[in-house]
């Protein structure tokens, strides 16, 4: 738990509003091991909340006025609660406008808050700080007023204030950032929302984020077209198989039945698609049995889909894992979240983290003049109150 941030977001708030936090909220970033772009295509997830959080410290305004500070951006923002909210320029602010949208349209009795908040999640990273930022404010509004709202809840009414705002993401990064549990993986089903603890031990292999550094600019674009496209290509499978109801229903026999009715991309999302979801089934039983091997061929692979046929890769992810694949420490690595720059996630033999870390960043600064980071990830709980 990193104590200064926590110490920090307090005394900060103190200073601005002159009294101690009512409430403080932790919400965390999330990985995923496994399961990529399914959890909108009824598919399973398999992704963890990590010890990278956004601390916020709250009160009530008593007033009809909430002043929000960013104190990482060192900006801020004032909104009236009882009016329905716009976008806005700054584009932070849509959040937590979007959650406040979320609580108004469900009819919740709530008034001002004055919030801080501050960050040790790298923005840009592919770790979802917006989930983090949406389900923290909301947890910290529902503790304020007493809003009688389940984690569960939290987590979808978030991933509405995310649509809101322009991405029509699937439920996993807020589900992860709300229900998380320090060293358990959650297995999603996706269609159901019911959910397990899987054992986040990784035997002799420790789990390392590599950050491109890059955040290519169509990634909105492109995952509003990926699900569209996915959408399109259901609809043809259904018309020909009536029996299949979503993707969860359809074998790959299915999918080259339809090939030729279908346009290249939409065969190819659709392809990537079942064969994701049947990985995930089969990475869940390997890390049970600590089969760590069988696990990191399995994200090779989803690498290779995710290149090939959904493309939501970019040249810099490509070069890191085609690095992991070249270097006997890493089992298994491939891209993580929604794509076109972030993160790749590797399982890496323990004791040689930092031999092949050093190798990657000067390989990579030769060829992108970029600086790679890297994060040693530990896997925290959801969203908390901190007392
Ligand atoms: C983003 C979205 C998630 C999910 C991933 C890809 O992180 O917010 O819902 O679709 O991309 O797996």
């Amino acid at each position: 738990m990193d104590i200064n941030l926590i110490a920090n977001t307090k005394q900060s708030f103190l200073k601005y509003f002159g009294n101690e936090p009512e409430v403080v909220i932790l919400s965390p970033g999330r990985i995923n091991i496994i399961g990529e772009h399914i959890d909108y295509n009824d598919g399973f997830v398999m992704p963890a909340a990590i010890d990278k959080i956004i601390c916020f410290a709250f009160e009530k305004s008593k007033s009809i006025t909430s002043r929000i500070i960013a104190l990482d951006l060192n900006e801020e923002f004032s909104i009236d609660f009882s009016k329905k909210p716009n976008l806005d320029d700054k584009v932070w602010t849509n959040y937590i406008r979007g959650v406040v949208n979320q609580l108004q349209l469900n009819g919740f009795d709530f008034e001002g808050v004055n919030c801080v908040f501050s960050s040790n999640i790298p923005s840009g990273s592919g770790l979802s700080s917006s989930a983090a930022l949406e389900c923290g404010f909301l947890k910290g509004v529902k503790e304020l007023y007493e809003l009688s709202i389940k984690p569960i809840d939290i987590a979808l009414m978030s991933q509405k204030a995310e649509h809101w705002v322009g991405i029509n993401c699937g439920i996993m990064d807020q589900f992860a950032s709300v229900l998380g549990v320090e060293n358990k993986v959650i297995k999603i089903d996706c269609k159901t929302l019911e959910y397990d603890y899987h054992n986040a031990d990784f035997g002799d292999y420790s789990l390392i984020l590599l950050d491109s550094n890059v955040k290519h600019s169509l990634f909105t674009s492109e995952y509003n077209q990926r699900r569209e496209e996915c959408e399109i290509g259901l609809t043809i499978i259904k018309r020909k198989f009536p029996e299949v109801k979503n993707f969860r229903d359809c074998t790959e026999d299915h999918i080259l039945d339809t090939k030729g009715e279908m346009e290249e991309d939409v065969f190819k999302r659709c392809y990537y698609v079942v064969k994701e979801i049947s990985r995930v089934i089969k990475a869940s039983i390997a890390l049970d049995n600590n089969d760590i091997e069988g696990l990191g061929k399995l994200l090779f692979e989803t690498h290779d889909g995710l290149t090939r046929e959904y493309e939501v890769s970019c040249e810099e992810l490509d070069y890191l894992v085609d690095f992991a694949k070249t270097e006997s420490s890493i089992i298994g690595s491939r891209m993580m979240g929604g794509g076109f720059g972030g993160c790749t996630i590797n399982l890496v033999k323990k004791g040689q983290e930092e031999v092949m870390k050093e190798k990657i960043q000067q390989l990579y600064h030769d060829k992108f003049n970029i600086e790679l980071k890297s994060y040693d990830v530990k896997i925290g709980n959801g969203t908390t109150i901190y007392n």
